[in-house]
């Protein structure tokens, strides 16, 4: 199976990530197929099919999870139902590639892990800054030590709220920004440093610009300590208004870099009449914009599906890993309950809460 010429995927979700997947796949089309895709709203799944060539169409993932010809799943639908999808995946004896967030608490993550574990599939876990182009540079040169001893990391991702409704629900997001966009900023922090050991977190967290449609924060502010003394600082936002803004910010005794994934790839542009498509979540193309181009390219999706499909060919080592998700989620949760009581929280960090969420709401 995992040799076979083309790797065989099958996509839950048929809208922006789902999209994002079978884009990605596209650009790897001599390594891997999708053969299938399952998306519970009559009509969606055929429209991405149609639009990507994608065979077989299903409203119930499980039925997907039959085919005996597929070898691995991408979970691209709301972050509450990762979890349960990715057992059955396990359970049907496919690989999984588990969009960000991993799941909504630690003792889901442990299950997912398990299962996969007991089933012998890996649990892929989609962190796209891992292979972002520019990022993966950035790392390189410190790694070479281009900066000497790294002190400071910093992440930060924002726009002006996502553009699904659940994400808005904290029963289905479990978290604000901090949880949607903070997870890459806090998994792209630690991967940089080379994973040493969260010692504490802060976080400040506000609402700010959308409490009429979410108890969730949509401006956070992360600060975290890792054993060795470097620290990572994320900032997230969904107030941010003028389309999507990601960058980081790397500091070291011997020097720096900085690396804005919008700006430096785009063409500065004005334009009275506007015209089709600038970047994701920019709301007009009117006036002066910052149009991208090789979006998906230079966000990394395709890289990263290369490197999860090499890896079920046994020809690479994974890279981003479920223990990766998991770690960003205790982070996550320390972030809550830091915010909560406007302290710093030690790591390791436990809590019985069913979403991160919780711990700051319920303060
Ligand atoms: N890596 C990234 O940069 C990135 C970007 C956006 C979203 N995401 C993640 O991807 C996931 C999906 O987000 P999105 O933006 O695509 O959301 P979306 O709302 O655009 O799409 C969600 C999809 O899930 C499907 N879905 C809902 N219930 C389902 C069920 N029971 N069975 C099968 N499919 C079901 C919906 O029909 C829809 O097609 C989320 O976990 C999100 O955090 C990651």
């Amino acid at each position: 199976m995992a040799n076979a010429s083309r790797i065989k995927v099958g996509i839950i979700g048929s809208q922006f990530q789902a999209m994002c997947h079978a884009e990605a796949f596209k650009a790897i089309s001599s390594d891997a197929e999708v053969v299938a895709i399952a998306s519970p709203t009559p009509g969606h799944a055929k429209k991405l099919a149609d639009r990507y060539g994608i065979p077989r169409v299903f409203t119930d993932y499980r039925d997907m999870l039959e085919l005996p010809d597929l070898d691995a799943v991408t979970i691209a639908a709301p972050n509450y139902l990762h979890a349960q999808m990715t057992i059955d995946i396990a359970n049907a004896a496919k690989h999984v590639i588990c969009e960000k967030p991993l799941c909504m608490n630690l003792a889901e993550a442990d299950r997912m892990i398990a299962a996969c574990r007991a089933k012998g599939v890996l649990l892929m876990y989609a962190e796209e800054l891992f292979f972002t182009p520019k990022y993966v540079r950035a790392k390189q040169m410190a790694d070479e030590g281009a900066f000497g001893k790294v002190y400071l990391v910093k992440q930060c991702e924002k726009h002006f709220g996502p553009h699904a409704e659940w994400f808005w629900n904290m029963d289905l997001a479990g978290g604000g920004a901090v949880m949607d966009l903070g997870c890459h900023g806090i998994a792209f922090c630690s991967w940089f440093l080379g994973r040493p050991r969260v010692k504490t977190v802060y976080a400040q967290l506000n609402t700010h610009v959308h409490s009429d449609k979410t108890r969730g924060d949509d401006e956070a502010i992360c600060i975290i300590e890792f054993e060795g003394g470097a620290v990572g600082m994320v900032e997230n936002s969904w107030c941010r208004r003028g389309g999507m803004e990601d960058r980081i910010e790397v500091y070291g005794e011997g020097g720096v870099t900085y690396a804005n994934l919008h700006m430096g790839n785009a063409l500065p542009t004005y334009s009275e009449y506007g015209y089709g498509y600038a970047v994701e979540k920019a709301p007009t193309t009117k006036g002066w914009t910052y149009p991208v181009f090789e979006e998906f390219w230079n966000y990394g999706f395709p890289q990263e599906m290369l490197h999860f499909v090499n890896c079920i060919r046994g020809k690479e080592q994974l890279q981003a890993t479920a223990q990766d998700g998991r770690a960003a989620l205790e982070v996550i949760f320390a972030a809550y309950a830091s915010a909560a009581k406007g302290c710093k929280v030690p790591l390791p960090f436990q809590s019985g809460a069913a979403r991160p969420i919780d711990l700051w709401l319920q303060a």
